[in-house]
């Protein structure tokens, strides 16, 4: 090799050092992709205090703390889970986080990288995605789903259990008092536990599905013993030989991407009501599911399926959406007519401000109504699809779902 071509090589070597350093700084590590402070306070709850309660400051400690830690920043990447997952970043790596971050951001596209598996659990997680849309769910929160994002953006509000976007019922006589909350109950506050069991989730690409037992939403008064460990027992009384978790299963399966809209995913509930659920009261209510949403979605509207428009949130017999104000990130609930029900489907919807931004939240659900069935184990089983995308987006799916859907 003569001298001129070594010196060349090293003057190759010393530009492609040079441009790969340049491109490290020119990479965002709180890019979007790979943070969103919704999701990251959400999950690391000590995060926020009273000097650390906005965006701005939680990104901050994203920056110098978190990325070193390893911990997760959004819903659709997981530094530790994108070294895990390939041998050869495990080598490069080994547990540099940012280092990991900084490749993910520059080359997962061109080298066909993901930053979370959506076959199996990672640290207490799983995840689902199809068409830039994924969805996530928590051994902390019983299976229930925690995180949704698209385009970048985390939509669900998982501050505390019983948040999230989930299946609960309750009897109208009794309220929250017999309310089993797939996500957990009222003494699982902000913990990372749940008194919801899981029995299994199981994830395969675009489809989530699992079973649980539900934590019943508050527990009661023991009618014996010492006071439960949760003050809230006090305001229960005790009925029907209630415990903290709920005899019989909730079972759900999502698909992302249904009825060939990519931006549309299917939501089916499994309630079984049996044996000791109340008698006495008017209706079962059923949530199917509810959603908690960050507090950036702040407007509500109605869908009208004859103008294809959304208007001024007024009926609750029609579809609902919950969009951003700037209408560029909205989710849309539909449920179609004729299911098992005894009042026309409702869906409602509601904001609560709260002290910091990310326990603030808006609450949409869709609710079906059914008369007690008698003391016999029963199956109450609703399709909802949600339509994720900008507000237009949302609008044009849940057109389109109607007309594939109408019943
Ligand atoms: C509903 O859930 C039960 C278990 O809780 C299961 O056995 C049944 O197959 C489910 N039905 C449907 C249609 O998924």
């Amino acid at each position: 090799m003569s001298k001129i071509s070594r010196y060349m090589k090293m003057f190759v070597v010393w530009i492609a050092l040079l441009m790969s350093v340049t491109h490290v700084e020119a990479v965002d590590l709180a890019s979007p992709e790979v943070f969103d402070p919704v999701f990251y306070s959400n999950n690391h709850h000590q995060v926020i205090s009273h000097s650390v309660n906005t965006p701005e400051a939680v990104k901050q400690h994203w920056l110098t703390h978190g990325i070193d830690a390893g911990w997760q920043g959004s819903g659709q990447f997981h530094s530790k889970e994108y070294i895990a997952r390939y041998p050869d970043l495990q080598k490069a790596f080994g547990n540099n986080y940012r280092a990991a971050i900084q490749h993910y951001l520059t080359f997962h596209s061109s080298e066909h990288r993901n930053g979370l598996s959506t076959s199996q659990n990672f640290e207490g997680r799983w995840t689902v995605s199809n068409h830039g849309i994924y969805i996530g769910s928590s051994t902390r929160t019983g299976g229930a789903v925690d995180s949704l994002t698209w385009n970048n953006k985390e939509f669900i509000n998982s501050w505390d259990h019983g948040r999230q976007m989930q299946m609960a019922c309750n009897t109208n006589k009794y309220t929250e008092c017999y309310n089993p909350t797939e996500a957990g109950g009222v003494c699982d506050a902000a913990l990372q536990t749940t008194h919801t069991h899981i029995d299994w989730v199981h994830v395969h690409g675009n489809v989530m599905e699992s079973m649980v037992h539900p934590a019943f939403w508050k527990p009661v008064k023991p009618t014996s013993g010492t006071h439960h460990d949760c003050n809230y027992g006090r305001l229960c009384p005790a009925h029907h030989g209630y415990h903290t978790t709920y005899d019989y299963p909730f079972h759900k399966k999502i698909t992302i991407g249904t009825h060939e809209i990519n931006n549309c995913f299917e939501f089916v509930s499994n309630f079984t009501i049996g044996g000791n659920w109340p008698q006495d009261e008017l209706f079962i209510q059923m949530e199917s599911p509810a959603v908690y949403l960050t507090y950036e979605f702040s407007k509500q509207f109605t869908f009208n399926p004859s103008t294809r428009l959304a208007a001024n949130y007024h009926d609750k017999h029609l579809p609902v959406i919950r969009s951003t104000p700037d209408h560029n990130y909205a989710l849309g609930a539909y449920t179609p007519t004729g299911q098992d029900t005894d009042i026309h489907e409702n869906y409602d919807s509601h904001f609560y401000k709260s002290s910091n931004f990310a326990s603030t939240t808006s609450k949409f659900n869709v609710i079906f109504y059914k008369r007690p069935h008698g003391t016999g184990v029963h199956q109450y089983i609703y399709r909802t699809y949600f339509c994720i995308g900008t507000l237009n987006d949302v609008t044009s799916c849940l057109h389109q779902i109607m007309t594939a859907v109408p019943k």
